[in-house]
């Protein structure tokens, strides 16, 4: 998936230019390119498909040279990410109903890759074995309050007799998608719950059946588009029809509502890079907690700050504790951390496409 605008890192993320295809980590690739290069352990070229709105078309191929043309679906409007998932896993039955999917953000990091890639093959298997709805869980480390939160049953599923007793397999009892700061608060201190990390595993088979349970009107959508399969119809017919899909994601429309989800806990190094904040955990920073890539900067009484300038610019601070300061070349911010979730909404009043 790397349709979103990725709006709560602005202003670095913008509309014409969303994170996943920045190189934010500065390591000379962008996320994007990252997540291909992953799931290229997992399965074939081939078998690999980007959903991405349409005017991000010519981005992809550029990042993503290899990747099947057919293989980038075009979405002609902004629906979150239950339409385009749908989108997804009707081309993907179209070929093979019991194919087992795993659907991806474009923009997480995850350090660990080998234990990734093994928790990934252990919930193809389970999925594979299930009607089941998969998700990778993440122990908290803070009441965030753009996750979703997943409380699980005590004990492990066992589905495989010669695996049985390591299976980490867990039923979930209750799916939390962006909770309220106080409830956040509570989760984290139970140590009952994990943070859905938005990737997702299960069969063609599965997902379909769940979109027809919980959210009809987009499974008829898709239906109908998929039975004009890979002809100019379907393009016309996705374009047409695309726009007027329910606008919700998959964790609203399905995982809090189905009773078939399933957690495989994992320790995978992850962090979503949804936020400046998630950043500034993962960098490394000075004995003051503040993280800066600038050469020519110099701090006074300012700690735990994520400053990001562009090349060549200096700067001096004093007295600031807690904060973001991003300045790109054309936009300066200067926000509370604590407050970095309202960022969103703040860049959506910026005119045009600052
Ligand atoms: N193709 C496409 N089309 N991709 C989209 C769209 C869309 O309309 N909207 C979002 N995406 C992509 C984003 O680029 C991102 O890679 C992924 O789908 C998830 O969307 P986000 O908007 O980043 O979701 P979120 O971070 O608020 O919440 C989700 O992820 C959290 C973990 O990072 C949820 O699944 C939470 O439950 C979860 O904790
Ligand atoms: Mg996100």
């Amino acid at each position: 998936m790397a349709g979103g605008v990725g709006s709560r890192f602005w202003p670095k993320s913008r509309n014409h230019f969303p994170k996943q295809f920045i190189d934010i980590l500065g390591l000379g690739k962008s996320l994007l390119q990252l997540t291909y290069e992953r799931f290229l352990q997992i399965c074939p070229n081939e078998q690999i498909y980007i959903l991405t709105n349409e005017s991000y078309a010519d981005l992809v191929k550029e990042q993503l040279p290899d990747i099947l043309t057919s293989n980038i679906l075009l979405e002609p409007s902004r629906n979150n990410t239950a339409p385009c998932i749908a989108y997804a896993s009707y081309k993907i039955a179209k070929i093979n109903p019991a194919a087992n999917i795993v659907v991806a953000p474009s923009d997480h990091l995850i350090l660990k890759e080998e234990v990734f890639l093994a928790k990934i093959n252990e919930a193809l298997t389970f999925s594979s074995q299930h009607d089941a709805l998969l998700t990778l869980g993440i122990t908290p480390t803070r009441p965030d309050t753009g996750y979703g939160y997943i409380k699980y049953q005590d004990g492990s599923i066992k589905y495989l007799e010669k695996n049985s007793e390591d299976s980490e397999v867990k039923k979930v009892t209750a799916f939390m998608e962006k909770p309220s700061l106080e409830n956040a608060q509570k989760y984290v201190v139970s140590s009952d719950y994990v943070w859905n990390a938005g990737i997702f595993i299960w069969s063609a088979n599965s997902i379909i059946k769940a979109f027809q349970k919980y959210v009809p009107e987009i499974s008829d959508l898709f239906e109908k588009g998929i039975s004009y399969y890979n002809t100019e119809k379907e393009t016309d017919f996705i374009n047409s029809n695309y726009p007027s899909s329910q606008n919700i994601s998959i964790d609203y429309a399905i995982l809090e509502k189905a009773d078939n989800v399933y957690t495989i806990p994992a320790d995978i190094g992850w962090s979503d890079l949804g936020t400046w904040a998630s950043l500034h955990h993962v960098v490394d920073k000075d004995e003051d907690g503040n993280a800066s890539s600038c050469q020519h900067i110099h701090l006074q009484n300012t700690n735990d700050c994520l400053i990001q300038l562009p090349a060549g610019k200096a700067a001096v601070i004093k007295g600031l504790s807690d904060y973001i300061v991003v300045d790109d070349g054309k936009v300066l911010l200067i926000y509370p951390k604590s407050d970095e979730q309202e960022i969103k909404a703040v860049a959506g009043k910026m005119v045009a496409d600052f």
